[in-house]
């Protein structure tokens, strides 16, 4: 089942500037199926201890900083070969370097400020999945 499945955020920047919806939507209809949601605002603590596999990096800070800083929608999403189309769905890191129709090319202003978040690797989607869902909250 891990294989099938990825998670991520929609960030404090896409959800302050109302694109919750229209990203729900980019990728409903480029078939994931949500498995499990939710709507909420990390402290400090709990964005330093999802993002701590980064804390030698330099930007470490200033990203624990701003996942912090306002709501976030946290998904789990399924379709077959999860992680690597929703990478190819969302863009590149850094928008600017994103294709054209990605979700971070539509709705992303800064390699920070970057809308959505999205696993890496089968292994890490569970991890992180499991970070913000119980087993009782995943479909
Ligand atoms: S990735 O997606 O893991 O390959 O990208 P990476 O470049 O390793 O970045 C990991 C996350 O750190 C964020 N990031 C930054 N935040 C603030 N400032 C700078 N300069 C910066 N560079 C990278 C980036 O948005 C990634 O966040 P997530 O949530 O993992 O997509």
């Amino acid at each position: 089942m891990a294989t099938n499945r990825t998670f991520t955020m929609i960030k404090p920047d896409a959800v302050n500037n109302g694109y919750i919806g229209a990203i729900l939507n980019d990728i409903v209809e480029a078939g994931f199926k949500i498995v499990a949601m939710k709507y909420t605002h990390l402290t400090g603590g709990t964005a330093g201890a999802f993002y701590a596999v980064h804390k030698e990096r330099p930007f470490y800070k200033d990203l624990v900083a701003f996942m912090s800083s306002g709501p976030i929608v946290a998904a789990i999403l399924e379709k077959e070969n999860a992680v690597e189309d929703f990478r190819k769905l969302i863009g590149a890191t850094d928008p600017s370097k994103a294709e054209a129709g990605t979700i971070r090319n539509k709705y992303a202003k800064s390699i920070e400020a970057n809308a959505v978040h999205g696993s890496d690797s089968d292994e890490n989607a569970a991890i992180e999945g499991s970070f913000f869902f119980s087993a009782l909250e995943q479909y």
